[in-house]
């Protein structure tokens, strides 16, 4: 059966954003799939007829937030409530990792994106302190104690949030298991020092993980980072609330092989967009030299997301060939390669995938 036109909206952010957005957009185009890419007016705040045509598409594209774009990623994030951050932590062999042995790194940091101290409520000391008189911490010390100077922010957590994330969670540990994983569910939060925001995590999670017949186990957030690095192969589904989520991703991706690596994919009610875990990158934008594998890895989770299954493990693919062969490498992978390039080989490479005989996936799809 023929696949149907997709429509997808690009949209680049700043800094390095532009470039691997459009290098992705370019292999996308290349591939030959039935997909139609708009980028409309970015804009900040996003355009009215952005927003719209952002809506309607079957898949959203983000490069990278910087100062100027964080309202692009307040809209998509927050006002679309893309509430599951997917963010796959996963070792191909050439990747520069700084582990000893990184081969099997594969898992899946599971970010709670709507609640927690984003999207940030902050203010004056003064102002807390006068709506919260005695409100005090665990050695009976109260805000006064700490004078009026100051400011504060505010961390929400919800039964709902709570429940909704691990619902996802479980629905993506058992999507894995079929795939021959665990399926194990590890939570992170840091309950010893907040018993009643955290621990309601605690509490909520644990329920519907066992009630769901999941493997489980829970550590507090200082912990989970140490075994991040140490034991990142036990791994499976690494549910976060959204702060830790923030921290430990960019530590997961550096694991795997470095920040320019690590995609993913946010997921609301019915919606969803994709974007690399990292940010605009000041230092190196404008020189052509980002690496665009996080834009690419992303991609192929939207393609994944929008029906398309074999050609997202064919992109997958296609960048496992890449570090396989290293040829065509960006600097921050120890190449001399260009973004652009490095997108015309993954372009090639999973053209060259849908022969039966050459760059068949060596493992489905990994989240
Ligand atoms: C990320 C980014 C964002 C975050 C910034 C750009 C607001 O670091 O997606 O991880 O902190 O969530
Ligand atoms: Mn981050």
């Amino acid at each position: 059966m023929k696949t149907s036109m997709r429509t997808i909206v690009a949209l680049p952010g700043e800094g390095i954003g532009p470039e691997v957005v459009d290098a992705t957009c370019e292999l996308l185009m290349g591939t030959g799939l039935p997909l139609k890419i708009l980028t409309p007016p970015q804009g900040s705040p996003l355009p009215e007829a952005t927003k719209r045509a952002a809506r309607e598409a079957d898949g959203v594209l983000f490069g990278a937030a910087g100062p100027s774009t964080s309202l692009v990623v307040a809209w998509l994030r927050w006002e679309m409530a893309a509430w599951a951050g997917v963010r796959p932590i996963r070792f191909f062999p050439g990747m520069r990792s700084p582990l000893a042995d990184p081969d099997g790194i594969d898992y899946v940091l599971l970010r709670e994106n709507s609640e927690g101290l984003y999207p940030g409520r902050e203010g004056e000391l003064a102002e807390i302190v006068r709506l919260l008189p005695n409100l005090s911490d665990r050695t009976g010390k109260t805000l006064k104690d700490f004078g009026t100077e100051g400011r504060f922010a505010v961390k929400v957590v919800t039964p709902r949030g709570a429940q909704r994330i691990a619902r996802f969670a479980c629905d993506l540990a058992r999507r894995r298991q079929q795939r021959g994983k665990p399926g194990k569910i590890t939570l992170v939060t840091k309950s010893n020092v907040l018993p009643r925001t955290d621990g309601l995590y605690d509490e909520i999670v644990g329920q519907v993980v066992r009630e769901a017949g999941l493997p489980f186990e829970h550590f507090h957030v200082d912990d989970a980072a140490r075994r991040l690095v140490r034991f990142p192969k036990a791994m499976d589904v690494v549910l976060c609330m959204n702060l830790y989520g923030d921290i430990l991703s960019d530590l997961g991706a550096e694991t795997a092989g470095g920040l320019g690596l690590a995609p993913s994919g946010n997921f609301g009610d019915g919606w969803a967009y994709f974007e690399s875990v990292h940010g605009s990158a000041p230092d190196i934008a404008g020189k052509g030299i980002a690496n665009p594998t996080a834009t690419i890895l992303s991609a192929a989770l939207m393609l994944e997301h929008m029906g398309m299954s074999a050609e997202a493990q064919r992109l997958e693919a296609a960048v496992g060939h890449i570090y396989r062969d290293g040829k065509v490498l960006t600097p921050d992978q120890g190449g001399t390669a260009r973004t652009r390039a490095s997108c015309g080989c993954a372009r090639s490479a999973s053209r060259a995938a849908t022969s039966p005989t050459c760059c068949r996936p060596a493992r489905p799809t990994s989240w």
